[in-house]
């Protein structure tokens, strides 16, 4: 893949709509409203049910604005990637006490690594926690293998396991516990370093993937999956690379919280439970702007899954309660508003809609931007998506390998 192209081609596509998806709708409502074109909102407005869970996955139904529909597909076009379908299954043993999602994770990497890093003997994997993926690679590879975290406590889970279950495992594996920062970390450096040696970060949280980056300059092969983009500073930590530099994007907190939120195919019952989370948290906050305007924009915070299957007026109270606020309304008054506001409450779901439309191409530049930096030090690079959507949403994979 072009990464020049393909980058340049998505920002082109995502600057003129930068004021949408760089703000947040609710905290800046109803200002943050006028970047949703009419045309967007009316025809969003007409859809039923059905037409809004196809626009959360993407799909317009009827006769969509025609300038939504070929954003929509270009957008398409620029974020699909190869996907590696390959799995390395685990037998019953290897898989005890995994998530599935940790399951997949592996079988996937494994896959990958059995292809491509056959000139590997030995490995380092940064933020690598309890060492699920040094026990296997050391197993199934026989690479010795160094897993580095910052939390000791992981660690101590990790070298429990290995006793339990590999008494002499212990040969090739190899747990430091170390915070991985930039610049010189001789004994750490020394780990990163070798034609024969892999550089893997699966799932290295925010900043902790460039410094993985950068402190793989001489490794033979790399991998590096990222998330929690919402932990990266800007401008510090995007762009990275030059080409990226020229081309950069506005990216805020906002647009970082945007790409770092899971985005799968939601079933009917996941995306019914997702309108009424979304319909009691906007009637909420515009109930506290009527109530409390001087208390400007409140968080109602993340509140336990009960609460969102009874009346508004059980949710409201519990979250005033929590912000040692009062409004002095009855139940029947909380309920009453929440049902004014629902023409308001939806169009503020619906542009939430329009607005996750953005999130997969945003999250695919701030990869290519990484891919790129590799690529400017001399490597061969790869981007692939290496996990399914459903059990692992931040499964955007950059694999590289020296080209000389
Ligand atoms: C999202 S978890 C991923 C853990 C593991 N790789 C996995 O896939 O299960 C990120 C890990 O990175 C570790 N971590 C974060 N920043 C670090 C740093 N600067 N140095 C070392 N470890 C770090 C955390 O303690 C955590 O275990």
């Amino acid at each position: 893949m072009d990464f020049q192209a393909r980058l340049e081609a998505l920002t082109h596509q995502l600057r003129p709509w930068a004021p949408l998806w760089s703000r947040s709708i609710l905290q800046g409502w109803p200002a943050s409203g006028a970047a949703y074109p009419q045309a967007w909102l009316a025809y969003a407005r007409s859809l039923d049910d059905a037409g809004e869970r196809a626009l959360d996955q993407g799909v317009l139904v009827g006769s969509p604005p025609p300038d939504l529909g070929a954003l929509l597909s270009v957008l398409e076009e620029l974020t699909a990637l190869p996907c590696h379908e390959g799995l390395h299954s685990l037998s019953v043993a290897e898989a005890q006490g995994l998530s599935t999602k940790k399951a997949h994770e592996l079988e996937r990497v494994l896959s990958l690594l059995e292809r491509r890093a056959h000139f590997i003997r030995g490995a380092v994997d940064i933020g690598g926690g309890m060492g699920h993926l040094a026990r296997l690679c050391s197993r199934t590879f026989g690479w010795t293998f160094h897993s580095i975290d910052r939390d000791a406590e992981l660690q101590d889970k990790g070298r429990r396991r290995l006793e339990r279950t590999h008494p002499s495992g212990g040969d090739s594996l190899c747990f430091i516990q170390a915070s991985v920062e930039d610049g010189l970390q001789p004994q750490l450096d020394a780990l990163f370093s070798g034609r024969e040696r892999a550089s893997i970060g699966l799932h290295t949280c925010g900043p902790l993937a460039l410094t993985q980056l950068r402190k793989s300059q001489g490794a033979g092969f790399v991998l590096n999956i990222g998330c929690c983009y919402d932990k990266l500073e800007m401008p510090r930590d995007y762009p990275v690379s030059r080409f990226g530099k020229e081309h950069p994007l506005p990216f805020t907190p906002h647009a970082l919280a945007l790409m770092t939120r899971g985005r799968h195919h939601k079933t009917e019952v996941e995306f019914a439970r997702m309108k009424r989370v979304y319909a009691w948290r906007f009637a909420f906050d515009l109930l506290s702007r009527r109530c409390f305007p001087e208390r400007g924009f409140v968080r109602a915070g993340d509140a336990p899954r009960g609460l969102y299957a009874g009346g508004f007026s059980i949710y409201a109270r519990d979250r005033l309660a929590r912000l040692g606020l009062d409004s002095s309304m009855t139940d029947a008054e909380l309920d009453a508003f929440e049902v004014s506001v629902r023409a308001e409450t939806r169009d503020l779901l619906l542009c939430h809609l329009l607005r996750d439309r953005f999130a997969r191409a945003l999250e695919v530049v701030l990869v290519l931007d990484r891919g790129l930096l590799l690529e400017e030090s001399g490597f061969l690079v790869e981007c692939l998506q290496l996990f399914e959507a459903r059990l692992s949403p931040r499964n955007l994979a950059l694999i590289a390998s020296r080209s000389d």
